[in-house]
């Protein structure tokens, strides 16, 4: 089989580059180990950037998002049993936009099959190669039988464990990686959320989360021990500790509820450098991870996308090689600026269990500092609404 451009991994960053490059006329494959369902099954991220959002409308998969996702027009930041809010388009004039991850995929993939592109699930020892030639191929196994796509270039979309990264010469790539000495345990239940818009709070006890999905689906997240585990873990104890974590005026606005889905994960960041390999570019979690603090994993992956589809659509349709050539340049300076704000609210609003009186104290100068200057806040809320491509 031959296609112009092969793209490893389904998640998020593969569908909308496959799809970006399908209605531009660019072919592509998707390759991915797993099945459509598994995939769907995933409950990830859940606020979009406005650059986020316009990439989905050019896309052609804006119409759900618009209609059932919630434009948020601030945050608040809770400690000393108070409230505080950053307004974030008084501030900056933008908005982020409430819509799970997996309803962008489910949208992506619906718009995927009905636009007749290729996406071949459960294939098995995907694996780049030549990417160093102009001639590149990749080759996987499906229900026992090996196949071979050649391909002018090969995205590698495949999340953070994937073989695009693994497949480089390793005395080439250089890794950058900070892990946090906690987890977040999180919870998502049938209902309603605690307030209009997502609470941050910095407590004694660690940090918690109120997010949501809907009016009626809301997403809870506190901060855990990595040693942790989701047995140790009642609903009963979730709502109970959560509640504790909060001021009273948002702990009382709790509807607690059976949770339909309960996970640990562990936060990290990672970085990955440089993000392209002659014609093998990585692209979304293949490349980097944010700890969630900052909600940018999924957004930065749809600037990764834009980067490399300006410079695929130069490359067809422009005859142009300048935007390739800069996608990792133009990716990573974006990246690093994102992995620092993710670094930065991680270390404000956590409980480090290893800080000491003098840290504590900082901590709690900054939070002031932050609700208290305008400032501040506004450096806080152009980050978080994402900045500029
Ligand atoms: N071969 C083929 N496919 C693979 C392989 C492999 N060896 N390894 C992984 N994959 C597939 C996974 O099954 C998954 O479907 O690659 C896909 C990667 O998807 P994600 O992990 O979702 O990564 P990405 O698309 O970059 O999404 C960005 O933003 O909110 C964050 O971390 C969150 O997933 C999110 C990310
Ligand atoms: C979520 O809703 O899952 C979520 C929201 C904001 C974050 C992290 C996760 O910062």
């Amino acid at each position: 089989m031959r296609t112009q451009v092969v793209i490893i991994g389904s998640g998020p960053s593969g569908l909308l580059l496959g799809q970006l490059l399908g209605s531009n006329g660019i072919d592509n494959v998707i390759l991915d180990r797993v099945g459509r369902d598994y995939i769907l099954g995933r409950v990830r991220a859940g606020v979009l950037e406005q650059g986020t959002v316009d990439m989905l409308d050019e896309a052609g998969v804006g119409r759900r998002m618009h209609a059932e996702g919630l434009p948020h027009e601030g945050i608040s930041l809770a400690f000393d049993n108070r409230l505080h809010r950053i307004d974030l388009t008084g501030l900056t004039g933008k908005h982020v936009t409430v819509y799970g991850q997996t309803e962008i995929t489910h949208d992506l993939m619906d718009k995927r099959d009905e636009s007749g592109l290729t996406t071949i699930y459960k294939a098995a020892n995907v694996q780049p190669h030549d990417f160093d030639t102009d001639a590149p191929y990749v080759t996987y196994d499906k229900d026992g039988i090996s196949h071979r796509i050649d391909c002018d270039f090969i995205a590698g979309c495949d999340g953070s464990h994937g073989v695009s990264r693994q497949a480089v010469p390793q005395d080439t790539v250089r890794t950058y990686e900070r892990s946090y000495p906690f987890g977040w345990l999180g919870i998502m239940a049938e209902v309603p959320p605690a307030d209009h818009e997502l609470i941050y709070a910095n407590h004694p006890r660690g940090f918690a989360l109120c997010s949501m999905r809907s009016e009626h689906r809301s997403r809870y997240y506190v901060q855990c021990s990595l040693d942790d585990r989701i047995e140790d873990w009642s609903d009963e104890r979730f709502w109970d500790e959560l509640r504790r974590r909060l001021p009273k005026e948002a702990a009382e606005g709790v509807t607690t509820g059976p949770s339909f889905e309960k996970s640990i994960a562990p936060l990290r960041s990672f970085v990955a450098e440089p993000m392209q390999f002659g014609r093998l570019s990585l692209v979304g979690d293949a490349a980097h991870i944010v700890p969630p603090t900052g909600a940018k994993g999924l957004n930065l992956a749809a600037s990764d996308v834009h980067y490399l589809f300006e410079g695929l659509r130069g490359h067809y349709l422009e005859k142009s090689s300048a935007g390739i050539d800069a996608y990792s340049l133009k990716a990573l300076s974006r990246v690093w600026k994102a992995v620092r704000f993710s670094w930065w609210m991680t270390t404000v609003l956590h409980r480090f269990p290893d800080t000491d009186a003098f840290g504590q104290r900082i901590q709690e100068a900054e939070l002031d500092y932050l609700v208290h200057s305008q400032a501040a806040a506004a450096s806080l809320a152009e980050n978080y609404v994402g900045l500029p491509y």
